[in-house]
This record gives structure tokens, C-alpha cells and sequence, in this order.
């Protein structure tokens, strides 16, 4: 169905014959101008990267003006810059529509592991790798095609067009959420479409229904005032990293629920019709056994896989380090250990309540023979979102449009901090309209898009927004 170029996946969807030929005839040209984007290395987290955000912020910018957008502004903030952009000429009668992206990038380490370098986006088998193809400069850089084929073709959009991009969603920083609570008049919209996501594979599409929360800690155990001899000291000191095992042990039962008195209190139980309606999801065992590469899978019991992702919470291992770890061998205890964890919440869980239940537990099961610390991180709620709203059924008839097949519902296991904010502070309806895959490797070596997602992305987005338009149910 597609060659080397991924063109041919720029097949018919139904749309009006000159955007048809107009998005043939432009696919390589989006190609290029994405590659040379995701050179600039972006970073949000990594002082190091500090010019480079401006630039992709100001090239982004550029973009849009390009697309055919007006006010456009590049918004310093206390972090990065935001990037805004608007077309406000569609009528009083037309929803209006706030576009969403960020455009800051994991950091590229383990570099070593790149097949290719993070930064010199490379083309193989329908793929383009880079840092950032798919999550989440890829993915935001469709919603600007969609919209300058839009104006190329017809010389207006068919619904009033806001566009924000960010630059610290990777970080966690609260740039975005600080001016959408100060410009809630300007960001005012119907419809929030957020291009972050993604879909189940390259020809089954899915409709997101809930974003799992995040709250995460550090959690340190000191032992002795220095590292020791492990000879001269070893068997009358607690060694902190030992320590630190049983801790990280004692998290989770034996069976793969979370430990932590109070964790589950707040979750709320899955109804039978929900839970019918994820099962028609093909991701089963044996998907993510293949996906993963692991040799069986783990979590609570009870649950399905999609279930487990979406619907129930985690506790999870970042890292953890201390002592000696490099070449060769050195006999030591060492003074401190420490561990990062990130816990996924769902339902009505408060990552501030959890907080205090996981130092609580950590506190009160803390051997006396070290002292032990945990440093709150962050914390977001879980959000979720109407899966029968008149903007969700627009995004299914377009996903279907867009790549010839229904989508199936799912709850996605990741989180996007802003959303929250886009709901409650603007009272927009959110939807998710992504286009990434479960193996586009998102914060990992060898990041992808698949290029028919590309293509198939921006004719979806052209096809929601004239659903949108259309204002049918
Ligand atoms: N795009 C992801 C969120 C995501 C991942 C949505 C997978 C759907 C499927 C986003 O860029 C991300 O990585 N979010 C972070 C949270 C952030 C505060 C560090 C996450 O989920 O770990
Ligand atoms: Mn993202
Ligand atoms: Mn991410």
C-alpha cells in the first residue's frame, strides 16, 4: 500500500479534489521542511538547549505565518517561549477551535543506541527518525500543514482557528498554565484538539477517552557519613543500597498491586459496559508481548492489559543508583542510595494525598539503621473526557476518513499537564486527535514517525475540522 516514500499513503480520503492533489503534490516538501525543524535540537530540560528552543519556537512561528495564520506571537515566559497564532474569519456561527502542541524534545541520551543521530533526521522504510519525529514536533507540525492546505486551497478555514504551542511540556514547567489562567478571554475556545497521542496501529485508529495522571518523588536513604571499606565495615553497617532494595521491595505485593496503604481509595471501579467496550481493543497479551520483547507480562491482577494502562494506577522504578558502577570492581559501602519513582494515578486520585500516603508508608517502614527522605517531584491529576460528545463523534467519523477505519475507544496510560487547565479554565471539550504508534520509540533511541500516520494525520485533521463545521452530532 505504500512505497518507499510513504507517498502513496497519501492516498484519497474523500476530500475535494484540489486538496487532494494539492497534499499529493506538497508531500515532499512537508517532509523536508519537518526534517529541518527537528535539526534544532530543542531540549527543554537541559540549560545547554536554552538558544536552540528559541529557535524552534521562532521557526515554528514562522510557519504559522506562512500557513496563513495572523497575531502571530512568540510569548516569553519565565521558561520557554509560547508560540501563538490565530484566524479568527470563519463566523460567529462556526465553533471555535484552540490547537495544541508542544514542541520541546526528550533528551537524546543513550546517543550511542541511535541507529542514526537524533538531530539528522533520516528517512528508512516509511519511517522518519529523529528526536521529537513523533513526540511531539511530528505531530504538531501536521496540524500547520493541515491548516496551510486548508488556506492554499480554499483561502479559509472552515472553523475560527486558535494554535498554541509549548515549549515545556517535557519538563513539567507551568509556563503554559500560568498564561492560559491570565488570557482565558484570548484562549477562549469550543473545542481544544490536542495532537500528542497516539494510535493503536498504523490501520486501526483510536479515540482517547482519559489521560492518566503523574505524581513522582526521589527518595534518598543515607547511611554512614562516608563510603566504607566494605571489608572494614561490612556486617555491622545496614548498607544503604541493600536498604534501598528492601524499600522499593516492600512497594509492591507479590502479586503486583501497589502496597501503599490508602493507594486504591480513591480509584474508581470500571463498570461492565466500560469494560466491554475495551475489550474490543485488539491490544491483547500478545501484543505486548511482541511489542515489549519481554518474556511475560506483570501487573495487577484482575485486569486486562488496555485496563491496566488506562484505568488503574502504577508505581513505578525511574532509576536508582549509589555506590560504584563503573568499570571493574571496587569494594565499597556506600553512603547513600537513591531511587526516582513516578506513580500513574487514575479517577479521583489527588497527588497530594498520595503523596502523603507514600512518605507515611516509606516513613513507617524505614529500618532504624538509616535515615530516609523522599523529595515530592510533581504532581498532575488524571483527567478524562466525554467519550460520546458531539466533538468526539466529529473525531471518529474523521479518523475514519482519514485512515478507513472506525477507531476503537481507549484510555491512554500517559499524561499532558496542560489539559487539565484547557477544561477547567477555558471550559473547552478536549479531544485527543493523535497519530503516533506504540512503537514510534517516544523518549527512546531511535525515535520514529511512520509517515503514513504523517500524511493520514493531516487529512484528518482537515476532515475534523470540516466535520466540525458541518455542526451534525
Ligand atoms: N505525549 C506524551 C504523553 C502521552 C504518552 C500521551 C503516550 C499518550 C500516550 C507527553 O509528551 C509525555 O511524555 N508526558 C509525560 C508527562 C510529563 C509531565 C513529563 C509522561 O506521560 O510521562
Ligand atoms: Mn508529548
Ligand atoms: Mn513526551
Amino acid at each position: 500500500m505504500t512505497n518507499k516514500n510513504g507517498k502513496k499513503s497519501n492516498e484519497d480520503t474523500g476530500l475535494d479534489a484540489n486538496l487532494n492533489a494539492y497534499l499529493k503534490d506538497n508531500a515532499d516538501g512537508q517532509l523536508e521542511e519537518l526534517m529541518e525543524w527537528l535539526r534544532i535540537p530543542s531540549v527543554s530540560t537541559q540549560a545547554k538547549y536554552r538558544e536552540d528552543m528559541v529557535r524552534a519556537a521562532q521557526w515554528l512561528g514562522d510557519r504559522l505565518e506562512t500557513a496563513g495564520l495572523e497575531n502571530i506571537e512568540i510569548i516569553e515566559t519565565q521558561n520557554h517561549p509560547l508560540v501563538y497564532g490565530d484566524w479568527l474569519h470563519a463566523g460567529a456561527n462556526r465553533p471555535t477551535v484552540l490547537l495544541y502542541g508542544h514542541y520541546d524534545v526528550q533528551p537524546p541520551d543513550p546517543e550511542e543506541k541511535w541507529n542514526t543521530p537524533p538531530f539528522e533526521p533520516s528517512v528508512r522504510d516509511n519511517n522518519l527518525y529523529a528526536r521529537g519525529a513523533t513526540d511531539d514536533k511530528g505531530q504538531l507540525f501536521l496540524l500547520v500543514k493541515a491548516l496551510q492546505a486548508l488556506m492554499d486551497t480554499r483561502g479559509k478555514l472552515p472553523v475560527n482557528i486558535k494554535f498554541i504551542a509549548e515549549g515545556d511540556e517535557e519538563s513539567g514547567g507551568p509556563a503554559l498554565e500560568t498564561y492560559v489562567k491570565l488570557n482565558g478571554e484570548k484562549l477562549a475556545a469550543d473545542i481544544c484538539l490536542v495532537s500528542d497521542t497516539e494510535i493503536v496501529s498504523p490501520d486501526q485508529p483510536s479515540l482517547i477517552y482519559g489521560l492518566r495522571g503523574l505524581w513522582g518523588c526521589e527518595v534518598v536513604v543515607r547511611g554512614p557519613k562516608g563510603d566504607l571499606h566494605s571489608g572494614m565495615y561490612g556486617g555491622v553497617i545496614h548498607n544503604p543500597a541493600q536498604a534501598l532494595a528492601e524499600l522499593i521491595a516492600a512497594m509492591h505485593h507479590g502479586d503486583g498491586r501497589i502496597a501503599v496503604p490508602g493507594f486504591y481509595d480513591d480509584v474508581a471501579d470500571l463498570d461492565p459496559a466500560e469494560r466491554e467496550k475495551l475489550a474490543e481493543s485488539p491490544q491483547d497479551d500478545a501484543v505486548f508481548l511482541e511489542e515489549t520483547g519481554v518474556p511475560a507480562l506483570y501487573g495487577e491482577p484482575g485486569f486486562t492489559p488496555v485496563e491496566r494502562i488506562g484505568a488503574r494506577p502504577t508505581l513505578e522504578v525511574n532509576g536508582m543508583w549509589g555506590g560504584f558502577i563503573n568499570e571493574g570492581f571496587k569494594t565499597v559501602i556506600p553512603a547513600e542510595a537513591r531511587v526516582k519513582i513516578s506513580c500513574r494515578l487514575v479517577s479521583n486520585q489527588d497527588p497530594d494525598k498520595i503523596a502523603r500516603l507514600f512518605t507515611e508508608y516509606v516513613t513507617q517502614i524505614a529500618p532504624p539503621t538509616v535515615s530516609v527522605e523522599v523529595i515530592p517531584l510533581f504532581g498532575i491529576r488524571a483527567v478524562s473526557v466525554d467519550p460520546d460528545s458531539p466533538a468526539m463523534r466529529a473525531a471518529g467519523r474523521a479518523y475514519e476518513k482519514g485512515f478507513g477505519a472506525a477507531p476503537v475507544f481507549k484510555r491512554e496510560g500517559g499524561g499532558i499537564p496542560i489539559v487539565l487547565a484547557f477544561r477547567e479554565v477555558l471550559d473547552a471539550q478536549v479531544v485527543f486527535l493523535g497519530f503516533g504508534l506504540p512503537d514510534d520509540n517516544a523518549h527512546a533511541p531511535n525515535e520514529k514517525i511512520h509517515l503514513p500516520n504523517f500524511y493520514r494525520g493531516i487529512r484528518t485533521v482537515i476532515h475534523f475540522l470540516d466535520e466540525l463545521a458541518t455542526g451534525k452530532g
